[in-house]
């Protein structure tokens, strides 16, 4: 495996998806690496169906299990057939969220327990955790005022959860940064977007950097 595995994680109005939009551009003209842009649930035509159920607001009475177990299966698929042979051949692989989600959401704020989930994820991704993480930490509030102003976003199912849900999410990501601080690192998502563009630019370019070398 010669590839790098990167991933973003954060609740929703973090900025994470525009930002990583830019930074695949910005890295393709710079890296002679093949630049893999790809995100959860989603990335394949077999996981976005699989996100199209997950995220239907008429799916209101889905079991929070059932749930874990769909996030999971959209994960396996995307995993075997885009993420890991990107790697074997060497690329950079960006992806918006990935196993941390599960553990923030369905995990922690969902209450399935972190362990659990994430002993479920294991057989899924085959023990292989991501490279770097970079989690946008903002509060609930700030992020959700940021979806308000950009309705162009989709609603969907997640987006219907209450206040104190997204701040258990908050919570969970917290745990995280304790229980994985070598992978996982905090970037202030509350700043301008300009100003968290760079900060996560230098630090993955850093990354790759020290990776190489
Ligand atoms: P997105 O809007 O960032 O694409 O993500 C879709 C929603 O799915 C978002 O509310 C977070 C949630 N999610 C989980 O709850 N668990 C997971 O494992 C993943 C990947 C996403």
């Amino acid at each position: 495996m010669s590839g790098l595995f990167i991933t973003v994680e954060g609740p929703e109005g973090a900025g994470k998806t525009t930002i990583l939009q830019r930074l695949a551009e910005s890295l393709a003209n710079e890296e002679e690496r093949d630049i893999v842009l790809t995100r959860e649930p989603g990335g394949i035509p077999i996981s976005e169906q699989i996100r199209d159920i997950i995220l239907d607001k008429k799916n209101v009475e889905m079991d929070a299990w059932t749930e874990a177990l769909l996030y999971t299966a959209a994960r396996r698929q995307h995993f075997v057939e885009k993420i890991l042979p990107a790697l074997d051949r060497g690329a950079i692989v960006l992806c918006d969220r990935f196993i941390d989600s599960s553990l923030a959401y369905q995990g922690y704020a969902r209450e399935l327990g972190i362990d659990e989930i994430y002993r479920m994820n294991q057989f899924a991704i085959q023990d292989m955790m991501p490279d770097l993480t970079l989690y946008f930490d903002i509060s609930p509030e700030l992020g959700l005022q940021r979806i308000e102003k950009h309705r162009g976003r989709e609603q969907n199912r997640l987006d219907m959860e209450t206040l104190a849900f997204h701040h258990k999410v908050r919570t969970g990501y917290q745990l995280l940064l304790e229980k994985f601080p070598n992978r996982i690192f905090r970037i202030d998502a509350s700043e301008p977007i300009d100003i968290v563009y760079e900060k996560v630019k230098q630090k993955i370019a850093m990354f790759i950097k020290n990776s190489c070398s």
